[in-house]
Protein backbone atom coordinates (compact mmCIF):
# COMPACT_ATOMS: atom_id res chain seq x y z
CA UNK A 1 0.00 0.00 0.00
CA UNK A 2 1.30 3.37 -1.20
CA UNK A 3 1.26 6.20 1.77
CA UNK A 4 -0.75 8.93 0.81
CA UNK A 5 0.94 12.13 0.55
CA UNK A 6 1.26 14.78 3.17
CA UNK A 7 -0.50 17.87 2.33
CA UNK A 8 0.83 20.83 0.32
CA UNK A 9 1.10 22.97 3.61
CA UNK A 10 3.43 20.06 5.77
CA UNK A 11 5.69 19.12 2.46
CA UNK A 12 9.19 20.10 2.42
CA UNK A 13 10.73 22.78 0.37
CA UNK A 14 14.31 22.83 -0.53
CA UNK A 15 15.90 26.57 -1.29
CA UNK A 16 19.75 26.12 -2.57
CA UNK A 17 21.10 24.86 0.72
CA UNK A 18 18.32 24.50 2.97
CA UNK A 19 15.33 22.99 3.46
CA UNK A 20 12.54 23.77 5.08
CA UNK A 21 10.43 21.45 6.96
CA UNK A 22 6.98 22.57 5.90
CA UNK A 23 5.85 25.73 4.23
CA UNK A 24 5.15 27.60 7.38
CA UNK A 25 7.06 30.83 8.07
CA UNK A 26 6.49 33.04 11.04
CA UNK A 27 6.74 36.72 9.12
CA UNK A 28 8.52 39.80 10.66
CA UNK A 29 7.13 41.39 13.77
CA UNK A 30 8.67 44.33 15.49
CA UNK A 31 9.07 43.69 19.06
CA UNK A 32 10.28 46.90 20.13
CA UNK A 33 12.13 45.07 22.73
CA UNK A 34 15.92 45.32 22.15
CA UNK A 35 18.62 47.60 24.00
CA UNK A 36 20.60 49.42 21.09
CA UNK A 37 19.95 46.80 18.65
CA UNK A 38 20.66 44.09 20.90
CA UNK A 39 18.23 40.87 21.77
CA UNK A 40 17.17 40.56 24.90
CA UNK A 41 16.12 37.95 26.72
CA UNK A 42 12.31 38.79 25.10
CA UNK A 43 13.67 37.64 22.17
CA UNK A 44 14.91 34.97 22.87
CA UNK A 45 11.25 33.65 24.58
CA UNK A 46 9.54 35.30 21.80
CA UNK A 47 11.29 33.52 18.86
CA UNK A 48 12.10 30.18 21.01
CA UNK A 49 8.11 29.78 21.09
CA UNK A 50 7.75 29.87 17.44
CA UNK A 51 10.77 27.53 16.88
CA UNK A 52 8.74 25.31 19.58
CA UNK A 53 5.60 25.66 17.87
CA UNK A 54 6.87 24.34 14.44
CA UNK A 55 7.27 26.58 11.79
CA UNK A 56 9.86 26.01 9.29
CA UNK A 57 11.61 29.01 9.41
CA UNK A 58 11.25 32.09 11.72
CA UNK A 59 11.93 35.39 10.95
CA UNK A 60 13.12 38.31 13.15
CA UNK A 61 11.93 41.31 13.38
CA UNK A 62 12.82 44.16 10.67
CA UNK A 63 16.46 44.54 11.66
CA UNK A 64 18.44 47.71 11.28
CA UNK A 65 21.17 47.72 9.01
CA UNK A 66 22.32 51.57 10.52
CA UNK A 67 21.57 52.98 14.07
CA UNK A 68 19.64 55.48 12.55
CA UNK A 69 17.30 53.57 10.27
CA UNK A 70 15.45 51.75 13.06
CA UNK A 71 11.59 51.58 13.27
CA UNK A 72 11.74 52.33 16.36
CA UNK A 73 14.69 52.97 19.08
CA UNK A 74 14.39 49.93 20.53
CA UNK A 75 14.47 47.90 17.40
CA UNK A 76 16.93 44.47 16.84
CA UNK A 77 19.82 46.06 15.14
CA UNK A 78 22.91 44.56 13.37
CA UNK A 79 24.70 47.70 12.56
CA UNK A 80 27.63 46.44 14.55
CA UNK A 81 29.88 42.99 15.27
CA UNK A 82 29.13 43.82 19.07
CA UNK A 83 25.23 42.29 17.64
CA UNK A 84 25.91 39.12 16.36
CA UNK A 85 26.87 36.93 19.58
CA UNK A 86 22.84 38.27 20.20
CA UNK A 87 21.06 37.25 17.11
CA UNK A 88 23.52 33.73 17.00
CA UNK A 89 21.90 32.95 20.29
CA UNK A 90 18.32 33.21 18.29
CA UNK A 91 20.11 31.12 15.46
CA UNK A 92 21.40 28.61 17.62
CA UNK A 93 18.66 27.84 19.49
CA UNK A 94 16.29 27.63 16.28
CA UNK A 95 18.56 24.94 14.89
CA UNK A 96 19.33 22.91 17.95
CA UNK A 97 15.05 22.22 17.75
CA UNK A 98 14.75 21.80 14.43
CA UNK A 99 14.13 25.07 12.53
CA UNK A 100 15.58 27.89 10.35
CA UNK A 101 16.03 31.27 11.14
CA UNK A 102 16.20 34.17 9.29
CA UNK A 103 16.64 38.22 9.71
CA UNK A 104 14.92 40.94 7.88
CA UNK A 105 17.29 43.21 7.25
CA UNK A 106 15.72 46.79 7.25
CA UNK A 107 16.44 50.70 6.56
CA UNK A 108 13.24 52.71 7.76
CA UNK A 109 14.08 55.84 5.34
CA UNK A 110 11.31 58.29 5.82
CA UNK A 111 9.45 56.20 8.64
CA UNK A 112 12.28 55.71 10.87
CA UNK A 113 11.49 56.51 14.66
CA UNK A 114 7.94 55.45 15.79
CA UNK A 115 6.37 54.66 19.14
CA UNK A 116 5.46 51.13 19.93
CA UNK A 117 1.95 50.79 19.07
CA UNK A 118 0.53 50.06 22.60
CA UNK A 119 2.09 54.37 23.18
CA UNK A 120 0.13 55.34 20.59
CA UNK A 121 2.51 54.11 17.37
CA UNK A 122 2.92 57.87 16.62
CA UNK A 123 5.99 59.33 14.80
CA UNK A 124 8.47 60.98 16.71
CA UNK A 125 8.97 64.42 15.86
CA UNK A 126 12.41 66.05 15.81
CA UNK A 127 11.71 67.53 18.98
CA UNK A 128 10.78 64.40 20.77
CA UNK A 129 14.45 62.92 19.13
CA UNK A 130 16.52 65.54 20.19
CA UNK A 131 15.01 65.56 24.01
CA UNK A 132 16.36 61.67 23.91
CA UNK A 133 19.65 62.94 22.59
CA UNK A 134 19.68 61.99 19.45
CA UNK A 135 21.39 63.55 16.44
CA UNK A 136 19.04 61.81 13.88
CA UNK A 137 17.03 63.05 11.22
CA UNK A 138 14.71 60.81 8.70
CA UNK A 139 16.25 60.39 5.17
CA UNK A 140 14.12 59.64 1.86
CA UNK A 141 14.77 59.68 -1.85
CA UNK A 142 13.50 63.14 -1.87
CA UNK A 143 12.33 65.88 0.46
CA UNK A 144 9.01 64.62 1.41
CA UNK A 145 7.24 63.71 4.33
CA UNK A 146 5.23 60.05 4.06
CA UNK A 147 2.15 62.08 5.84
CA UNK A 148 1.37 65.63 7.80
CA UNK A 149 2.52 63.13 11.11
CA UNK A 150 6.17 63.04 9.98
CA UNK A 151 8.64 65.46 9.56
CA UNK A 152 10.05 65.91 6.35
CA UNK A 153 12.93 63.73 5.47
CA UNK A 154 16.18 64.41 3.52
CA UNK A 155 16.94 63.53 0.14
CA UNK A 156 19.79 61.36 -0.07
CA UNK A 157 23.13 62.00 -1.93
CA UNK A 158 24.62 59.63 -4.14
CA UNK A 159 27.14 59.15 -1.71
CA UNK A 160 24.82 58.80 1.00
CA UNK A 161 22.87 56.02 -0.85
CA UNK A 162 26.16 54.60 -1.30
CA UNK A 163 26.80 54.06 2.35
CA UNK A 164 23.47 52.57 2.89
CA UNK A 165 24.58 49.76 0.38
CA UNK A 166 26.94 49.04 2.50
CA UNK A 167 25.55 49.01 5.50
CA UNK A 168 23.31 46.31 3.99
CA UNK A 169 26.24 44.62 2.80
CA UNK A 170 28.17 44.77 6.04
CA UNK A 171 24.41 43.23 8.03
CA UNK A 172 24.45 40.76 5.47
CA UNK A 173 27.97 39.60 6.23
CA UNK A 174 27.01 40.21 9.94
CA UNK A 175 23.55 37.69 9.46
CA UNK A 176 26.02 35.01 7.57
CA UNK A 177 28.40 35.36 11.08
CA UNK A 178 25.32 34.87 13.27
CA UNK A 179 25.07 31.42 11.43
CA UNK A 180 21.31 32.97 9.83
CA UNK A 181 20.11 30.59 6.95
CA UNK A 182 17.89 33.37 5.30
CA UNK A 183 18.05 37.27 4.84
CA UNK A 184 14.96 38.85 4.05
CA UNK A 185 15.53 42.36 2.31
CA UNK A 186 12.34 44.68 3.57
CA UNK A 187 11.33 46.20 0.53
CA UNK A 188 7.81 46.77 1.48
CA UNK A 189 5.70 49.28 3.77
CA UNK A 190 6.94 52.20 2.68
CA UNK A 191 10.18 51.85 4.03
CA UNK A 192 13.55 53.36 2.34
CA UNK A 193 13.93 51.02 -0.72
CA UNK A 194 9.98 50.94 -0.99
CA UNK A 195 9.96 54.71 -1.50
CA UNK A 196 12.87 54.65 -3.88
CA UNK A 197 10.44 52.21 -6.11
CA UNK A 198 7.50 54.33 -5.54
CA UNK A 199 6.52 57.59 -7.77
CA UNK A 200 4.70 58.99 -5.04
CA UNK A 201 7.72 59.19 -3.34
CA UNK A 202 10.63 59.10 -5.53
CA UNK A 203 10.57 63.02 -7.14
CA UNK A 204 14.92 62.35 -8.23
CA UNK A 205 15.86 63.12 -11.43
CA UNK A 206 19.30 61.31 -11.44
CA UNK A 207 20.07 57.78 -11.73
CA UNK A 208 17.71 56.74 -8.83
CA UNK A 209 14.56 59.01 -9.61
CA UNK A 210 12.42 59.19 -12.95
CA UNK A 211 12.14 56.32 -15.08
CA UNK A 212 10.82 53.04 -13.52
CA UNK A 213 14.15 51.42 -14.00
CA UNK A 214 15.60 54.29 -12.25
CA UNK A 215 13.35 53.95 -8.89
CA UNK A 216 14.19 49.66 -8.96
CA UNK A 217 17.86 50.69 -9.29
CA UNK A 218 18.79 50.84 -5.62
CA UNK A 219 16.32 47.49 -5.03
CA UNK A 220 18.27 45.70 -7.34
CA UNK A 221 22.18 47.05 -6.23
CA UNK A 222 21.50 45.74 -2.59
CA UNK A 223 20.06 42.59 -4.20
CA UNK A 224 23.22 42.57 -6.32
CA UNK A 225 25.86 43.26 -3.54
CA UNK A 226 24.19 41.09 -0.87
CA UNK A 227 23.94 38.44 -2.96
CA UNK A 228 28.08 38.90 -3.83
CA UNK A 229 28.44 38.03 -0.30
CA UNK A 230 25.78 35.92 1.21
CA UNK A 231 26.64 32.55 1.11
CA UNK A 232 24.91 30.78 -2.37
CA UNK A 233 23.79 27.94 -0.29
CA UNK A 234 22.09 29.97 1.72
CA UNK A 235 18.21 31.53 0.71
CA UNK A 236 17.78 35.47 -0.03
CA UNK A 237 13.93 36.77 0.22
CA UNK A 238 12.79 39.85 -0.69
CA UNK A 239 9.45 41.42 0.88
CA UNK A 240 7.84 44.10 -1.12
CA UNK A 241 4.75 46.00 -1.10
CA UNK A 242 3.21 44.52 -4.27
CA UNK A 243 0.76 47.51 -4.63
CA UNK A 244 0.82 51.04 -2.57
CA UNK A 245 -2.79 50.95 -2.63
CA UNK A 246 -2.93 54.74 -4.28
CA UNK A 247 -3.67 56.22 -7.19
CA UNK A 248 -1.08 56.85 -9.47
CA UNK A 249 1.00 54.59 -7.23
CA UNK A 250 3.74 51.74 -7.66
CA UNK A 251 1.23 48.77 -8.91
CA UNK A 252 1.44 44.56 -9.38
CA UNK A 253 2.36 45.26 -12.72
CA UNK A 254 5.61 47.20 -11.27
CA UNK A 255 6.08 44.45 -9.19
CA UNK A 256 5.94 41.73 -11.78
CA UNK A 257 8.80 42.95 -13.54
CA UNK A 258 10.87 44.25 -10.17
CA UNK A 259 10.64 40.36 -9.35
CA UNK A 260 12.25 39.10 -12.31
CA UNK A 261 15.17 41.46 -11.92
CA UNK A 262 15.40 40.43 -8.52
CA UNK A 263 15.37 36.38 -9.05
CA UNK A 264 18.10 37.70 -12.00
CA UNK A 265 19.90 38.93 -9.20
CA UNK A 266 19.73 35.87 -7.16
CA UNK A 267 16.49 36.36 -4.95
CA UNK A 268 14.50 33.24 -4.03
CA UNK A 269 11.40 33.94 -2.69
CA UNK A 270 9.67 37.16 -3.00
CA UNK A 271 7.26 38.00 0.02
CA UNK A 272 4.31 39.92 -0.82
CA UNK A 273 2.63 42.16 1.11
CA UNK A 274 1.26 45.60 -0.10
CA UNK A 275 0.74 49.18 1.36
CA UNK A 276 2.72 51.47 3.68
CA UNK A 277 3.90 53.86 1.69
CA UNK A 278 1.80 57.60 3.39
CA UNK A 279 -1.35 57.64 5.74
CA UNK A 280 -3.21 57.72 2.07
CA UNK A 281 -1.66 53.62 1.72
CA UNK A 282 -2.90 52.83 4.94
CA UNK A 283 -6.12 52.65 4.78
CA UNK A 284 -4.82 50.97 1.67
CA UNK A 285 -7.48 50.41 -1.42
CA UNK A 286 -7.09 46.45 -1.57
CA UNK A 287 -10.31 45.74 0.97
CA UNK A 288 -8.52 43.17 3.82
CA UNK A 289 -9.92 40.16 4.27
CA UNK A 290 -9.00 36.47 4.68
CA UNK A 291 -5.90 35.98 2.43
CA UNK A 292 -6.41 39.29 1.08
CA UNK A 293 -2.82 39.90 -0.45
CA UNK A 294 -2.45 35.79 -2.02
CA UNK A 295 -3.69 37.50 -4.97
CA UNK A 296 -0.33 39.27 -5.40
CA UNK A 297 1.70 36.19 -4.52
CA UNK A 298 -0.36 34.02 -7.17
CA UNK A 299 0.31 36.69 -9.60
CA UNK A 300 4.33 37.22 -8.84
CA UNK A 301 4.40 33.41 -9.59
CA UNK A 302 2.52 32.53 -11.74
CA UNK A 303 4.19 35.66 -14.48
CA UNK A 304 7.64 34.94 -13.16
CA UNK A 305 8.02 31.40 -11.90
CA UNK A 306 9.66 32.43 -8.90
CA UNK A 307 8.97 31.34 -5.60
CA UNK A 308 6.68 33.53 -3.20
CA UNK A 309 5.49 33.63 0.25
CA UNK A 310 1.94 34.82 0.65
CA UNK A 311 1.08 36.76 3.42
CA UNK A 312 -2.00 38.46 5.47
CA UNK A 313 -4.89 37.07 7.34
CA UNK A 314 -4.10 34.13 6.74
CA UNK A 315 -5.52 31.93 9.56
CA UNK A 316 -6.48 28.70 9.20
CA UNK A 317 -4.69 25.40 8.09
CA UNK A 318 -7.17 24.36 5.51
CA UNK A 319 -6.94 28.23 4.31
CA UNK A 320 -3.40 27.93 4.42
CA UNK A 321 -3.22 24.65 2.78
CA UNK A 322 -5.32 25.74 0.19
CA UNK A 323 -3.18 28.09 -0.98
CA UNK A 324 0.05 26.07 -1.41
CA UNK A 325 -2.23 23.37 -3.06
CA UNK A 326 -3.54 25.49 -5.31
CA UNK A 327 0.25 26.85 -6.65
CA UNK A 328 -1.07 30.24 -5.10
CA UNK A 329 1.91 30.33 -3.50
CA UNK A 330 4.94 28.57 -1.91
CA UNK A 331 5.27 29.19 1.54
CA UNK A 332 2.72 31.66 4.10
CA UNK A 333 4.06 33.69 6.52
CA UNK A 334 1.79 33.71 9.81
CA UNK A 335 1.44 36.75 11.67
CA UNK A 336 -0.92 38.04 14.15
CA UNK A 337 -2.17 33.83 14.16
CA UNK A 338 1.34 33.11 15.84
CA UNK A 339 0.73 35.47 18.64
CA UNK A 340 -2.18 34.56 19.76
CA UNK A 341 -0.79 30.49 19.06
CA UNK A 342 2.72 30.12 18.85
CA UNK A 343 2.39 26.35 18.51
CA UNK A 344 0.04 27.60 15.36
CA UNK A 345 2.13 25.15 13.00
CA UNK A 346 2.03 21.89 14.90
CA UNK A 347 -1.76 22.32 15.53
CA UNK A 348 -1.95 22.10 11.35
CA UNK A 349 0.56 19.53 11.41
CA UNK A 350 -1.57 17.49 13.61
CA UNK A 351 -4.93 18.52 12.30
CA UNK A 352 -4.09 18.28 8.37
CA UNK A 353 -2.17 14.93 8.22
CA UNK A 354 -4.86 13.33 10.45
CA UNK A 355 -1.97 12.29 13.24
CA UNK A 356 -3.06 10.89 16.29
CA UNK A 357 0.64 11.74 18.20
CA UNK A 358 2.43 14.67 19.23
CA UNK A 359 5.97 14.56 16.80
CA UNK A 360 5.68 17.95 15.92
CA UNK A 361 6.27 19.09 19.19
CA UNK A 362 9.43 18.77 20.80
CA UNK A 363 9.45 15.47 22.42
CA UNK A 364 10.14 17.16 25.82
CA UNK A 365 6.28 17.96 25.68
CA UNK A 366 5.26 15.53 22.75
CA UNK A 367 6.02 12.50 24.69
CA UNK A 368 4.38 13.71 27.78
CA UNK A 369 1.08 14.99 25.25
CA UNK A 370 1.09 11.40 23.93
CA UNK A 371 1.34 9.54 27.22
CA UNK A 372 -1.85 11.58 28.29
CA UNK A 373 -3.65 10.58 24.86
CA UNK A 374 -5.03 6.91 26.29
CA UNK A 375 -6.10 8.68 29.06
CA UNK A 376 -8.48 11.58 28.09
CA UNK A 377 -9.98 8.85 25.71
CA UNK A 378 -10.87 6.93 28.67
CA UNK A 379 -11.91 9.75 31.19
CA UNK A 380 -14.21 11.45 28.00
CA UNK A 381 -15.75 7.70 27.87
CA UNK A 382 -16.46 7.52 31.23
CA UNK A 383 -18.46 10.91 31.19
CA UNK A 384 -20.11 10.08 27.75
CA UNK A 385 -21.35 6.61 29.73
CA UNK A 386 -24.85 7.37 31.28
C1 LIG B 1 3.34 43.34 15.93
C2 LIG B 1 3.63 43.38 14.45
C3 LIG B 1 4.87 43.85 14.01
C4 LIG B 1 5.17 43.83 12.64
N1 LIG B 1 6.45 44.18 12.23
C5 LIG B 1 6.82 43.94 10.96
C6 LIG B 1 8.18 44.02 10.58
O1 LIG B 1 9.08 44.25 11.40
N2 LIG B 1 8.49 43.81 9.26
C7 LIG B 1 7.52 43.49 8.34
O2 LIG B 1 7.84 43.31 7.16
N3 LIG B 1 6.22 43.39 8.69
C8 LIG B 1 5.87 43.56 9.98
N4 LIG B 1 4.57 43.33 10.35
C9 LIG B 1 3.62 42.81 9.37
C10 LIG B 1 3.55 41.28 9.47
O3 LIG B 1 4.80 40.68 9.12
C11 LIG B 1 2.47 40.70 8.54
O4 LIG B 1 2.81 40.99 7.21
C12 LIG B 1 1.09 41.28 8.86
O5 LIG B 1 0.84 41.26 10.24
C13 LIG B 1 -0.01 40.49 8.15
O6 LIG B 1 0.02 39.14 8.51
P1 LIG B 1 -1.00 38.53 9.64
O7 LIG B 1 -2.39 38.85 9.20
O8 LIG B 1 -0.70 37.05 9.63
O9 LIG B 1 -0.66 39.18 10.95
C14 LIG B 1 4.23 43.40 11.70
C15 LIG B 1 2.96 42.99 12.15
C16 LIG B 1 2.68 42.96 13.50
C17 LIG B 1 1.32 42.46 13.96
Amino acid sequence: MTESPLPSLLQPLTIRGRTLKNRIVISPMCQHAGRDGFATDWHLVHYGKFVLGGAALVLTESTAVAADSRVGIDDLGIWSDAHVPGLKRLADFAHENGALMGVQLAHSGRKAFSQPLWQGGRALSPADLDALGLDWRRVGPSALAASAEWSTPQALTAAQIAEIRDQHVAAARRADAAGMDVLELHFGHGYLVASFLSPLANLRDDAYGGSRDNRMRLAIEIARDIRAVWPSDKPLFARLSCVDGAQGGWDIEDTVVLARLLAAEGVDVIDCSSGGLSEETRRSNVPRGFGFQVPFAERVRTETGTLTQAVGIITTPEQANAIIAEGRADLVAIGREALRNPYWPAEAWRQLSGAQGFDAWHERHGAWLDKREPVLRRLREQEERP
